[in-house]
């Protein structure tokens, strides 16, 4: 099972992945959108509304997510607020991604960084 929840009427969902495993979770009331062909494994949580605000001195941090054309996003990695991935990146199993990822990137890790670019010849 997958969910795609909203609790913003006004949320937007655009597109949807051509694979997603089991468990994972779609918040888009901050608005997410999908490119072509992208893959996502198993507990994948992607996040654009968020209660949980930090040092931010707001109710919520509502921004949109986007997921670019081919787009790999491995097991148990969470998207959070506002981040954008770039056409054909990849994102390691487990990360956290707190900023956007540039095209053609494999990011890794808590906070993601990125490990590789790829260079398809
Ligand atoms: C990221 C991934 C795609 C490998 O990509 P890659 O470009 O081949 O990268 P590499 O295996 O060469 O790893 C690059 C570096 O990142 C590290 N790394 C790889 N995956 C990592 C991960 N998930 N978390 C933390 N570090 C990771 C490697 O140890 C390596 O570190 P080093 O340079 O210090 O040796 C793969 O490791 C991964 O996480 N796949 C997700 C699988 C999945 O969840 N599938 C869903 C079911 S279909």
């Amino acid at each position: 099972m997958v969910y795609y929840v909203s609790d913003f009427p006004d949320g937007k969902l655009k597109g949807k992945p051509k694979q997603i495993g089991y468990f994972s979770v779609i918040d888009y009331g901050g608005n997410v959108e999908f490119g072509e062909n992208v893959k996502i494994g198993f507990g994948v949580v992607i996040i654009s509304v968020s209660s949980i605000t930090g040092s931010k001195k707001t109710d919520y941090i509502r921004k949109p997510v986007i997921i670019g054309n081919n787009a790999e996003i491995g097991s148990n990695s969470c998207i959070l607020p506002g981040v954008t991935i770039g056409d054909n990146s990849t994102i390691g199993a487990g990360a956290v991604v707190t900023e956007n990822v540039p095209p053609n990137s494999v990011v890794v890790g808590i906070p993601a960084r990125v490990v590789r670019q790829k260079n398809y010849k």
